[in-house]
Formats: structure tokens, sequence, C-alpha cells
């Protein structure tokens, strides 16, 4: 694993001239590198595309106005910040991720020019994302202090976690959000619509339940966090016993199912403090 990581990272260091010369031609100059990019997944022309999206969809769903404090968990090198920035969001950002390179680029090129954005690392062990951290979850939440926040976002963080861990997450989350504030969070949610699609074919991914969980499921056993997903009812369900209030859960259904309908490509919950 570590052989394989180490050409990926010789391989991306000899695309780096290109990647530069790509970022500067399409006006993206104040983008991260083609490492930090595939790190969270994004390639291509269009990379920048779903932090738009969710910049939007803050708005929309969760109700973030200029002004509010925001806290993203697992906010990767902070394409959603770069968003917001760019559409004139202004307000106080905290950025935090388990992986350290990310937060180290976010810090010294978002942090330093943006008004009011911090990032900070999660040293949290993870066997695929951050296998040097030192503590757990639960370690880490003790040590942050910040709250109060008026929104909490997790774009495709719940979608590599198991459940005890995804739990402390909940836990660590909704105390930290003022009363009314509201988390925007996305899943790969598994109901009886979801399963009707998948049978007939039209779904992107397929999960099996996970060997070791009965609770979750999993795209590949052998790499558990690659991709999670959830019955719906249970994601509700700690919800509300981490402290949301179940009159206040909304789900938009993603089109990753098959819908033909999805809002996004994830499903994505809105669960009010
Ligand atoms: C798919 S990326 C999404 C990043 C960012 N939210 C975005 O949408 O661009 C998932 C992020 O979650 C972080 N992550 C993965 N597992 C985690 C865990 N167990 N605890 C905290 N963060 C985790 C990874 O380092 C990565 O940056």
């Amino acid at each position: 694993m570590r052989v394989v990581r180490r050409v990926r990272t010789m391989g991306y260091g000899a695309l780096w001239p290109l990647d530069r010369l790509f970022l500067w031609l399409n006006k993206l100059s104040d983008y991260p590198p083609i490492h930090l990019r595939r790190h969270v997944g994004l390639l291509g022309s269009g990379f920048n595309g779903p932090d738009y999206e969710f910049a939007t969809f803050l708005r929309l769903l969760a109700g973030l106005k200029s002004g509010n404090s925001l806290w993203d968990i697992g906010c990767g090198c902070g394409l959603l910040q770069l968003a917001l920035a760019n559409l004139g969001w202004e307000g106080r950002l905290t950025g935090t991720d388990i992986h350290a390179p990310s937060i180290r680029w976010a810090q010294r090129h978002l942090g330093a020019s943006l008004k009011n954005h911090f990032f900070e690392h999660m040293d949290v062990f993870n066997a695929a994302y951050w296998p040097s951290g030192k503590l757990t979850a639960e370690q880490w939440l003790a040590s942050f202090s910040a709250s109060g926040f008026d929104v909490v976002v997790a774009k495709s963080l719940f979608t590599h976690v198991l459940p005890d861990e995804m739990d402390v997450y909940f836990r660590g989350i909704a105390p930290r959000l003022k009363q009314g504030g509201r988390a925007l969070l996305t899943f790969f949610l598994l109901d009886e619509e979801q399963q009707q699609a998948s049978a007939a074919g039209s779904a992107v991914f397929t999960f099996s339940p996970f060997e070791k969980d009965a609770r979750c499921f999993v795209r590949r056993q052998v790499a558990p966090t690659a991709a999670v997903a959830y019955p719906r009812d249970y994601i509700i369900e700690r919800l509300v016993a981490a402290g949301f209030r179940a009159d206040r859960i909304t789900v938009y259904p993603g089109s990753w199912s098959g819908r033909a309908d999805g809002l996004s490509v994830q499903d994505i919950v809105v669960a009010e403090r």
C-alpha cells in the first residue's frame, strides 16, 4: 500500500507543471494542486462545480447567511470555502479535516487570505485517510473548543465513516450548534425507493451488508470506508439520539441511487438542533 502511495505521489509530482498550467489557463490559480483535489475525489475540468452547488444548498436548505458561523467537518483542502468566498459569503468559517497536507494547504492559501476562515487539523486515526493519526474522534472532539455554530456541513464525510465513529461525530456536532442551528450532511441512504431503483439496475453504486457490522452497508468488504451506506431510518434515529429535533429533519434524496429526481448526487439530510 505504501509503495502504491509513493508511486502515486511521484506521478502527481510529475504532473504538477501541467496542472499549474491547466489551473492558470482556466483562471483557477487560487485552487489547490492535483494531489489534494484527488484526495477529495475531484479531478477533471468541472472539479469545482459541486462546491458551488453546495454553497447554494447551504443558503437554501440550511439557511446560511452572511455573518453566520459555519463549521465544515471533513473540509478536505477547502474547495467549499473557495466557492463560498467567490460567491461573496462573509462569515466565520472553521474547516477541519484529518488529512494534514490538505489542512496545511488551506491554512497557507485560504486561511491567510480569506478573512475569518480558520483551518484545524484533526489528528484522528483513519486507516485509509490518515493512518498516522494519534487520536480517536472522541479525543479530538474533546480538544475542539469551538461551538455556537449557526450551520455545520459535512459533505461526503459520512459516506466514509463507520457507525460508532459516526455516532461520536453526531454527538459532537449537535451541541456545537446554536439552538435552531442546522446541520447539512450527506449520505448514501438505503430505503425502499432506492432498493427498487437499484433492482432495476439504475443505481450508480450497489452496497452489500458489512460483514463486520450489521448496522451499515459497504461497496467493498476489504475497504469498507471507501463508500458506506446506511438505512435511512437508522440515520434519523441516530441524529435524534444525538440531540437533533425529530420533527425538523428533512431528507433530500440524491441521484446516486438511480432516482430521476435526485437533488444532488448523494442524499442530503438537513437536521435542526
Ligand atoms: C470525499 S472527501 C470530501 C471532502 C470535502 N468535504 C469535499 O466535499 O470536497 C472526504 C473527506 O473526509 C475526510 N475524512 C475521511 N474519513 C474521515 C473520518 N473518519 N473523520 C474525519 N474526516 C474524515 C478525508 O480526509 C476527506 O478530506
